[in-house]
């Protein structure tokens, strides 16, 4: 069963909302069986959390289900959802598709562990899709995918070093934790890593230059050129576009100093266009990485790109010094390639490009503009359906300036947010899905104001 564009298939079970005194709130059941069940995690997970999302223990909760936009609580709060997984649930939680077509495949056997008809299918889909796509192998994380594409990248160039960008995110391995969350200090000529315990032989082998810089970037890009393999960028990175000219300034450095450009897609693949980043900002990399929506809400992420690059992989190269090993137990895992082309096949109707971007749109300048009325400096950069919220009047281009904005209160605001009943990740990024429709839209722009009046009652 596919759901018609514009049809409501989820269930829009819309909550009350409650005035408490002066203080609007949707959520205020969240002290019984979310707080057992967050005990109970408390006791053997550190810090009850699945990663880095983690919210203070009085509005931390537990996720009992999803449909369409929506998400519930194990206590029955409901809550308009902007984290989508972290991007993979574009068209919204148990879209009847994609519901539909795991049911099928799992019942006819979950992994297989070699070729099998949807993968290829969902290859060729992809392949097809993206203007630098002549080949395709799979992993199953965005982290795994990135890992594997500088890898080629070093084996194909026969260099180690790789250059990535001050703040921009490709996961979670070695080569990606550094320079990502906590940038250069001023005067650094070296990252800091992310994380403790990676190696500094490793850390050695990373450069990092500004987002939007395309001198500086030109500039490392040809001191380096003997040793460096690969340049690795989030098109978008995190909520900042590229400035006009700096991913062809990329395009033209690398191919000019025998360097891989590689295009990190987990969040721009099949968001920003069908295309993905690649068609949305017309540069063509030379590999590029997918995950989040290619999979619907299924492990599953791929390296894209050159057939000449990709054939490092081909393991009839085994023993030879140009094999590069990518692969994994549950790489082209048939209910995630079903789950994919579910996905896609939704994603190629008409119009639904035009419906997600206008979404976003009316939120970024909803909020932008309710800033204003309150006199408050908040803006939301990013492109339809991924946006971000900084407080500052200074304009975002690189991670200095999102640095700079107040992160104390993007993260107040992100939990008034999740008291007015909107499940976003406090200070990072809101994901829109195909099902974000006027009803929540109107209940979003109410929830914005209402955060927005309170974290500024709260400064007065
Ligand atoms: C741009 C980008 N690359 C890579 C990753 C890593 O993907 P995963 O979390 O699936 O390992 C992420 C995750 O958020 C991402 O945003």
């Amino acid at each position: 069963m596919g759901a018609e564009h514009g049809q409501v298939w989820y269930l829009p079970r819309v909550q009350p909302i409650v005035l408490k005194g002066k203080k609007m709130t949707a959520i205020q059941n969240r002290l019984g069986r979310n707080a057992e069940l967050i005990a109970r995690a408390e006791d053997i997970m550190p810090g009850a959390c699945l990663g880095l999302f983690q919210l203070p223990s009085d509005q931390a909760m537990v996720i009992a289900s999803g449909s369409g936009p929506y998400l519930w609580d194990v206590e029955g709060n409901q809550y308009i959802d902007y984290v989508l997984g972290s991007g993979p649930m574009m068209l919204g939680h148990a879209h009847p598709a994609v519901v539909e077509a795991v049911q099928r495949q799992v019942a006819k056997g979950s992994t297989f562990y070699t070729l099998n008809e949807p993968i290829i299918e969902l290859s060729h889909q992809i392949v097809d899709a993206v203007p630098c796509g002549e080949a395709i192998k799979y992993v199953s994380t965005g982290t795994e995918a990135t890992f594997h594409a500088l890898r080629l990248a070093r084996a194909f160039t026969e260099k180690s070093t790789v250059l990535k960008f001050e703040g921009g995110y490709h996961g979670a391995h070695d080569y990606a934790l550094v320079g990502a969350i906590n940038g250069l200090r001023d005067g650094e000529d070296r990252p800091r890593s992310d994380s403790a315990g990676i190696p500094t032989p490793v850390s050695a082998t990373v450069l990092v230059s500004p987002f939007n810089d395309p001198d500086a970037a030109r500039r490392m890009i040809a001191e380096n050129a003997n040793e460096l393999a690969a340049v690795i960028v989030e098109p978008l990175q995190r909520g900042i576009p590229p400035a006009r000219g700096f991913l062809q300034s990329l395009r033209e450095a690398t191919r000019d100093h025998g360097v891989l450009l590689i295009f990190d897609e987990v969040v721009t693949g099949f968001r920003l266009a069908y295309g993905g980043a690649q068609e949305y900002y017309g540069v063509e990399p030379d590999l590029a990485t997918y995950g989040k929506a290619i999979g619907g809400g299924y492990p599953i992420a791929a390296v894209c790109g050159r057939r000449d690059v990709l054939a490092l992989s081909d393991p009839a190269r085994r023993g030879s010094d140009s094999y590069a090993y990518l692969g994994g137990t549950l790489s082209g895992n048939p209910v995630a390639a079903v789950a994919g082309l579910a996905t896609l096949n939704e994603m190629r109707r008409p119009g639904v490009y035009e419906r997600l971007f206008a979404t976003g749109n009316r939120l970024r300048q909803g909020i932008e503009t309710l800033g204003r009325d309150l006199g408050i400096p908040v803006q939301a950069p990013g492109e339809g359906p991924v946006f971000q919220v900084f407080f500052t009047e200074r304009p975002i281009r690189n991670h200095q300036d999102s640095s700079a904005a107040d992160a104390a209160l993007a993260w107040q605001f992100g939990l008034e947010l999740l008291d007015r009943g909107l499940f976003h990740t406090p200070g990072a990024k809101f994901y829109i899905s195909t099902v974000h429709g006027e009803l929540e839209i109107a209940r979003t722009l109410e929830a914005f104001e209402g955060a927005l009046r309170a974290v500024k009652a709260r400064r007065a």
